[in-house]
């Protein structure tokens, strides 16, 4: 009776598994594609993260409360390594797609509007500042490459290496442009090679901004959380 039942529970979730995949083309979350580098032993893995609902355009939301926009949210969460054990990025590259691996691009209304990606773990930190994350990616909806090594070079001697301790964490802020409600995934192409001892540099992303290791949008200043500027009033006095 148990084995009967256990054998129907099998049958249906397969039998859904298989509408799922039918009617959204299921996609999972780690995928090995096909490399563009013309580099020996290079592997490009396809991760994706999600899904994230994207809030219509007429929803009330935290983001359109404090900041006056509309359809946008910020998500972070833990997002898939390339690799476990160990493995040198050697570039990466962000995009956005819906669930059934179409590409999410403004032109529909989906917006990738930034994704920042923080390694997290022993001995990560940033190079500027000491805030125990290494910010090390980043993308907009640009959605260009990141290069950590000259992949046309002979030899490799360098790139972003991952570690079996790390932690990835992904931060991004998404954007809707549409009156309705949209399922999307955040994705990430690693290409990645083994490490081997020529590789004897790590690659470092360093970020430049005002107020280098704070805040400098809730810093008081003359510009809103918008970037726009605030309006100040002034008092003329005059000594005699
Ligand atoms: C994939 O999903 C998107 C969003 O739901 C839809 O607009 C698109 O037509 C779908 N593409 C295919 C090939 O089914
Ligand atoms: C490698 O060479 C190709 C072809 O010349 C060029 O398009 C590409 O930008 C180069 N890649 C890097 C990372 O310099």
């Amino acid at each position: 009776m148990k084995f009967q039942s256990t054998l129907l529970l099998s049958a249906l979730c397969l039998a859904s598994a298989a509408v799922l995949s039918e009617r959204q083309g299921f996609q999972p979350a780690i995928q090995t594609v096909p490399s563009t580098l013309n580099v020996p032993g290079a592997k490009r893995i396809k991760t994706r993260t999600g899904p994230y609902t994207l809030p219509s355009t007429t929803e009330k939301n935290l983001q359109s409360r404090l900041m006056g926009v509309s359809g946008m949210i910020d998500v972070i969460g833990v997002t898939p390594k390339p690799c476990t054990s160990g493995c040198t990025i050697l570039a990466i590259q962000g995009d956005l797609e819906y669930a059934n691996g179409t590409r999410a691009l403004t032109s529909d209304g989906s917006w990738l509007h930034h994704s920042v990606m923080f390694a997290q773990g022993p001995g990560r930190g940033n190079a500027a500042c000491n805030t125990g994350l290494d910010a090390f990616f980043s993308t907009g909806n640009e959605r260009n490459p990141a290069f950590y090594a000259d992949t046309n070079a002979s030899v490799i001697d360098t790139g972003y290496h991952v570690q079996a301790t790390d932690r990835f964490q992904l931060y991004s802020e998404l954007m809707n442009m549409d009156p309705i409600r949209k399922e999307v995934y955040m994705v990430l192409y690693y290409d990645v090679v083994p490490t081997t001892p020529a590789m004897t540099k790590q690659a470092l992303s360093l970020w430049i901004q005002l107020h280098q290791c704070g805040r400098p949008d809730i810093t008081p200043g003359n510009l809103n959380l918008m970037q726009q500027s605030l309006k100040q009033v002034f008092t003329e006095s005059t000594a005699p």
